[in-house]
């Protein structure tokens, strides 16, 4: 972490009205930390656009196994990208439904198009993709 510095910002006192009001609802101990958090995740937003950074995201997925070949499938896949699903999760939440939860790590383009692959299968039920961060360079 480098050096705090402070500054100061010019805003309109509507605006900082409802900015303090969301400050106090999301639990922020104050201001500075609440701009830090946004300034951050602009900067996780911005990894994500640029594409070629090397990258962490989390893929969650909702399926019936027993539609036909569908678990097959969405293995098929994980393991054409073995190299970049560093870990998984699979909950059996009920008789027909599974949740799986994929730690996806590469660029930002690939593991995009990993997410793609894995929801676009015919038959899953649910599917997202969090686009977060190595957590390195962000102090
Ligand atoms: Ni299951």
């Amino acid at each position: 972490m480098g050096e705090t510095i402070r500054f100061g910002i010019s805003i309109d006192d509507g605006l900082l009205e409802r900015f303090d009001r969301l400050v106090t609802e999301k639990g922020f101990i104050n201001r500075s930390e609440a701009i830090r958090d946004l300034i951050r995740d602009a900067l996780v937003e911005q990894t994500w656009e640029a594409g070629d950074e090397e990258t962490v995201g989390t893929v969650t997925l909702v399926y019936d196994h027993h539609v036909h070949d569908l678990a097959d499938r969405l293995t098929a896949i994980q393991h054409d990208h073995h190299d970049r699903i560093i870990s998984t999760l699979h909950v059996h939440l009920d008789h027909h439904n599974c949740l799986e939860v994929l730690v996806v790590k590469g660029k930002a383009s690939q593991i995009k198009a990993i997410a793609d692959s894995l929801i676009g299968v015919k038959g899953v039920k649910h599917g997202k993709l969090v686009m977060t961060t190595t957590g390195r360079e962000l102090g």
